[in-house]
């Protein structure tokens, strides 16, 4: 059973974008500590990153399938300023069961009054803020234990 971790618009800057916001992680750091954590788990991971909203939206949709048939225990999604604009993916993620958990790297609560609202987060099984890479650690654990219970 593999794990999805999906990313959303500018994820692929980390490293160089606003480091005082993001930290100097590149996203390949945080996929080789998912892959870590993944693996120590005993599932699979399936990391990606896109900055087109419909190739998300198409991910989120396998990723339902995949959880309906078995193949996997659901999502981490990082969907960056889709998070704040999108109503298509939390119409995606309310329409499949897949239990979805939004990560985001920064304190979105600490910033710019538009970040404060997520479409995401009342059709998300959880929500982790302000954790750095972290944050996708726990999102991973929280699947792990979602899908034990
Ligand atoms: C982000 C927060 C979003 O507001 C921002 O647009 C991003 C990254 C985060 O991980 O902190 O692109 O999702």
């Amino acid at each position: 059973q593999s794990v999805y971790v999906l990313n959303g618009p500018n994820l692929n800057l980390l490293g160089t974008r606003d480091p005082g916001t993001y930290g100097t992680q590149t996203l390949a750091d945080i996929e080789t500590l998912c892959a870590q954590v993944v693996d120590n788990l005993g599932f699979q991971l399936d990391f990606r990153q896109s900055n087109h909203e419909g190739e998300l939206l198409d991910w989120i949709h396998e990723a339902g399938r995949a959880v309906i048939s078995g193949d996997s225990i659901g999502v981490v999604l990082n969907a960056g300023a889709y998070t704040h604009t999108s109503v298509a993916l939390a119409d995606a993620i309310s329409g499949i069961s897949v239990p979805t958990i939004e990560v985001h790297i920064s304190n979105v609560h600490a910033r710019e009054t538009f970040r404060h609202h997520s479409y995401l987060s009342p059709v998300a099984a959880g929500v982790i803020v302000g954790l750095g890479a972290h944050g996708y650690e726990a999102g991973i654990r929280a699947l792990a234990h979602l899908a034990q219970s």
